[in-house]
């Protein structure tokens, strides 16, 4: 039987290099993106591969308009959940010249949707022989790494993602919780003149996926599976 995967923000950037690469690799793939079924991207995908791909209609800050994803998940199995959808709000502002509605807006999609999904998925997960819970987090939040500061909105709420995951790795042991970096990709929010290509990112971050096992969970890793610092 083939397994089943759940991706946010799948209409672009590295959610749909996730969408492509599942529907590829024989997946049902369940995408999540806000006008889904007007998306030109999903659109395109959905002819191709039919009734393997399902379309979600949802944003993440309206938690009511995930219940059919939800009624979904109350009979059928989710081997793997990727929490991809993120913002980023702020750039290497002043700390003065920070907006607490950035800030806001920033946890309300970047740590509290992932939450409420993954509360949502837990019965489905629960069906599956090897669920996975895949955060898209970022070095931007390693507060090791942090030596340039700025980015107080993207970068407090990643690592608070980041902490979500790990505490959720502690209390549901029969999941793998991890974090992942995908590099510094070239999508909307990376720009162009990232280094990585989603193709060489989504390759890389599919293979570390695969590979987990059970005491991997609670990592944070970049695409390349290298360990990275808190
Ligand atoms: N690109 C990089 O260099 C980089 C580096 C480190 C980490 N990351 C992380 O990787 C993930 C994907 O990044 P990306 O580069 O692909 O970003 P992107 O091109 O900006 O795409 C962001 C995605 O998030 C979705 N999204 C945002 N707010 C949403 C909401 N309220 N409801 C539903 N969907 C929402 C967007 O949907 P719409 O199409 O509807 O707007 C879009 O599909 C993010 O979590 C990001 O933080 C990226």
């Amino acid at each position: 039987m083939s397994q089943t995967v759940c991706i946010t923000g799948a209409a672009r950037g590295l959610g749909l290099g996730y969408t492509e690469h599942y529907l590829e690799a024989g997946w049902q793939v369940l995408a999540v993106a806000r006008k889904a079924k007007e998306k030109d991207s999903l659109k395109k995908l959905a002819q191709k591969y039919g009734s393997r791909l399902e379309l979600f209609d949802a944003d993440l800050t309206n938690h009511e308009t995930l219940l059919p994803l939800k009624k979904c998940w109350e009979s059928q199995p989710l081997d793997l959940l990727i929490n991809n959808a993120g913002i980023l709000l702020d750039g290497h502002a002043e700390f003065e010249k920070l907006r607490l509605d950035t800030l806001r807006e920033s946890f309300e999609v970047n740590v509290i949707a992932p939450v409420a999904l993954t509360q949502m998925a837990l019965p489905a997960l629960q069906k599956s022989k090897k669920p996975v819970v895949a955060m898209m987090s970022t070095l931007m939040a390693s507060i090791a790494d942090n030596a340039s500061g700025g980015y107080y909105a993207y970068r407090s709420s990643k690592t608070a993602l980041n902490m979500v995951t790990r505490s959720l790795a502690n209390d549901c042991p029969w999941l793998i919780a991890i974090a992942l970096h995908p590099g510094w990709v070239q999508t909307d929010m990376g720009g162009a003149q990232a280094p990585t290509s989603v193709t060489e990112s989504i390759q890389g971050l599919t293979r570390v996926i695969a590979g987990l096992k059970a005491d991997d969970s609670g990592q944070f890793r970049n695409f390349k599976g290298q360990t990275l610092p808190w």
